[in-house]
């Protein structure tokens, strides 16, 4: 099994292209599934995940095409890739494809929508809590899907004549569930609204690319999103926005290890929250015409305290990242997460680099250390991984983190990407 092994030490100076965003990516493919004409995707990042949710459109009749000619963005290449699904050939999402990524779940929406029917595994994904699927059936059944759970399937039925336009306020934010909500309303009768519906950057392009395939969905990007239902949805060609995840992870590094390095083809808009966390941490962060620049020279790293929050609060997508950084702060830090109750995984492994990190309910306290020493350490989940790779770009000698499938899941070529910028990360295939 591969593993990821860093030398701290270095500092990063250079450029880092941005891919385009796993969790934008990841909708827009399933809403191919939403018309028979083909949906062309273009920066779709080269990710695990989106190889997986390949393997699972095609189980339901989608063909895919990767297209030969990468475009090149920078030092990166992006994909594009066409999506055609003129017949769903089967309404089934079997377990063993929808276990391994909860978002592959997602495609209960279109199903439900084009086909009236759809049979779904209940998902599997990240450990990182206990992740139920109550909101999608409250939603789903708000627009008149009928419901049933067998055997750890959902079995989704929508009435004669297809879904019913309503008004459904969601008790709880949820990315996910607004995504599906949004796609499985596009082709019911009448009108949706979408009360408390998530704000982040990806569901507005989403609803940009439904737009394009002829949806009339507005207010994506505010709590209330209304789409009036059309009877059916044409192909169209849209492009992934970039990945403000990544931006955050790679300006945390930056910030983390000193240096400078810009970061390419990103929009620093979509992560306002954590910018202004990395810049009172003490880096320097502005604007270019093409994406970001993050330095910081000499100074230390200032305690900061952050609180998780849905868009445009703090990302919990962030969190572990932060943490990482904060361990070598001189002071003391707090970092409290509300959106996942079991997103600390990264704390015991943080550890064993020689970080001080007490756990009290959902916060964090974090006392900086002036030095973190390499060792072996486990990735437990995406972000908790790359927040290991953090660490360990500061930490003195080697550091090697072992189950590095978590970080191919949403980390395009990050040792390259790494490595280009005067970090010694290699990847180690035992
Ligand atoms: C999306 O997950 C992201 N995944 C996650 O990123 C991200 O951490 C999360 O949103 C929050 O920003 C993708 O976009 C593919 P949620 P999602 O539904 O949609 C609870 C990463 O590292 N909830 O917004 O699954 C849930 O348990 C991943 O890239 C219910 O209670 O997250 C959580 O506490 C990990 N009932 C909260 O809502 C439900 O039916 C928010 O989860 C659904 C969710």
């Amino acid at each position: 099994m591969d593993r990821i092994r860093i030398t701290g030490g270095n500092e990063l100076h250079g450029i880092i292209p941005i891919s385009g965003a796993k969790n934008a990516a990841l909708p827009l493919m399933i809403a191919s599934l939403l018309t028979d004409d083909t949906l062309t995707l273009e920066n779709v990042p080269h990710l695990a995940d989106v190889e997986q949710l390949i393997r699972i459109l095609g189980n339901h009749g989608a063909d895919i095409s990767v297209n030969g000619r990468r475009e090149r963005q920078g030092e990166s290449y992006a994909r594009t890739i066409h999506f055609t699904c003129r017949n769903i050939v089967d309404t089934t999402a079997p377990y063993e494809l929808v276990s391994k990524m909860r978002a592959s779940f997602w495609v209960i929406g279109p199903l439900l929508a084009r086909e009236g029917r759809a049979r779904v595994s209940l998902p599997g994904g990240c450990a990182i809590g206990t992740r139920p699927v109550d909101l999608f059936i409250e939603g789903l059944a708000a627009l008149g899907a009928n419901i049933e759970i067998d055997s750890g399937y959902i079995n989704a039925t929508a009435p004669t004549g297809g879904l019913i336009g309503a008004r459904y306020v969601f008790p709880k934010v949820s990315v996910g569930a607004t995504h599906v909500m949004m796609m499985a309303a596009t082709l019911a009768n009448g009108t949706t609204t979408i009360g408390n519906a998530a704000r982040e950057p990806e569901v507005v392009d989403l609803a940009n690319c439904l737009n394009a395939m002829g949806a009339k969905v507005t207010g994506a990007g505010t709590s209330t999103i209304t789409i009036e239902g059309v009877t059916s949805l044409s192909g169209a060609r849209h492009r992934v926005l970039p990945d403000r995840i990544e931006t955050g992870t790679y300006a945390m590094a930056v910030a983390m290890t000193g240096g400078d390095v810009i970061l390419e083809g990103t929009d620093a808009s979509l992560l306002d929250t954590a910018l202004e966390a990395i810049r009172r941490a003490g880096a320097e962060i502005t604007p270019t015409e093409t994406g970001i620049r993050v330095y910081r020279n000499g100074g230390g790293i200032k305690p900061v305290d952050v609180v998780t929050d849905p868009f445009p609060g703090f990302p919990t997508d962030l969190q572990a990242q932060f943490m990482g950084l904060m361990t070598r702060s001189n002071g003391v830090s707090h970092i409290t997460e509300t959106i996942f109750e079991n997103r600390f995984m990264h704390v015991q492994e943080l550890a064993r680099l020689g970080a001080r990190i007490t756990l009290s309910g959902q916060t964090a306290k974090i006392e900086g250390v002036p030095r973190l020493k390499g060792a072996p350490v486990m990735a437990t989940d995406l972000r908790a991984s790359v927040s290991l790779v953090i660490a360990g770009l500061v930490a003195e000698g080697d550091t090697t983190v072992s189950r590095v499938y978590h970080l191919d899941r949403g980390f395009e070529r990050l040792e390259e990407k790494l490595t280009r910028c005067g970090a010694i990360v290699e990847r180690v295939t035992d």
